[in-house]
């Protein structure tokens, strides 16, 4: 056995120098490590050895240097193949083509995308804001001080410093309002940690898309209104929605928006707890003690505020089962974005 696997130790070291291109090192891949290839000859040879242990620790040897030395030839040819073509592109080439798959864009950057364009269109801007905050920016400003029980809703990441990783897009609501005054109208997407155990609809990363209006005369309808007119653009038709109330210090009246589970077309499935329905978006006019914090007129503006949870969205959108996918890093499952 060890003799046997020292010449093809040889042989294959032989075979890798003289590989040239991406698909060579993919034949001697499969030469080697593939179903009919040595490393599963060598597997079946194991039966008629005496120590059996000593033999199964050389083939894996054997197999682990195979692996790093393809991987290592690998990169160095894939490198040389984009160089080659950087330097043949006589000037910057937006199409130029890579030997291998190129990237796709995540389907949370495409739901953003998509929800954004929608929102523009009906004259809000898209704002930008931190992932790490202080507590101001997350909860007092928000109508909801220190001591608080609502702060237990969202189990907060604190960092050293007394900073914390932003719990939900609200965050930003205060800035906002003090950057423009009234009247806004304005959505500002982000990522938002909880400590949260995760399962298929929960995650300590997640993302969100915050919303305000805020305008002489603005009431709840027509919020309704813009989250109807946003779900059914984005799902190309009319889509089921259902208002309950809901509890957050910075609205009052505070809802719950859930839509239906598009998933199992409201059966229930794991996505939506078995309940047919999936919180959405949470939404609410906005307290009169946030918006003066802000810096609003009370006696004229009123507004609305609405916490959109992208993450949600895209798993409604494309139809992913589990939230956790998203973070998975899996090429493979990212990649079927490509086309969207
Ligand atoms: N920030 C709230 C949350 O994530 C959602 C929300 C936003 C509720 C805006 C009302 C208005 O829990």
């Amino acid at each position: 056995m060890k003799d046997r696997i020292e010449a093809l130790t040889a042989s294959f070291g032989a075979s890798l120098a003289e590989v040239a291109d991406l698909d060579a090192l993919e034949a001697l891949r499969v030469e080697y490590l593939g179903k009919r290839g040595h490393l599963t000859e060598l597997m079946k040879g194991l039966r008629d050895v005496a120590d059996k242990k000593a033999a199964g620790q050389l083939i894996n040897s054997f197999k682990v240097d195979v692996e790093a030395k393809i991987a290592e030839r690998e990169t160095a040819l894939y490198e040389e193949a984009i160089n080659a073509q950087i330097r043949r592109a006589k000037k910057y080439n937006p199409t130029l083509t890579f030997p291998r798959e190129m990237g796709s864009y995540h389907p949370i950057t495409l739901a953003t995308r998509e929800v954004e364009a929608i929102f523009e269109s009906m004259g809000f801007t898209i704002e930008n804001y931190a992932e790490i905050v202080g507590d101001y920016e997350c909860f007092e400003a928000l109508n909801i001080p220190k001591h608080h029980p609502a702060r237990d809703m969202q189990d907060t990441y604190y960092l050293e410093n007394g900073q914390l990783l932003k719990t939900h897009t609200s965050a930003a609501q205060n800035a906002i309002m003090k950057k423009y005054g009234a009247p806004l109208r304005a959505i500002f997407p982000g990522r938002c940690f909880r400590n949260e155990s995760t399962d298929a609809c929960h995650e300590n990363t997640f993302f969100q898309m915050e919303g305000m209006m805020i305008d002489e005369n603005i009431s709840i309808s027509n919020l309704i209104y813009f989250m109807k007119t946003m779900l059914s653009e984005v799902f190309n038709r009319d889509v089921k929605v259902r208002l309950r109330p809901g509890f957050f210090p910075f609205v009052e009246p505070g809802f719950e928006l859930d839509i239906n589970c598009e998933i199992c077309g409201g059966d229930g499935c794991p996505s939506c707890k078995n309940s047919g329905w999936l919180e959405l978006c949470p939404c609410g006019m906005i307290h009169p003690n946030v918006l003066r914090e802000g810096g609003i007129d009370t006696e004229k503006y009123t507004g609305f505020a609405f916490g959109l949870g992208l993450t949600r969205l895209a798993m409604m959108r494309y139809g992913i089962k589990d939230i956790r996918d998203f973070n998975s890093g899996s090429l493979k499952a990212l990649s079927q974005f490509k086309s969207i």
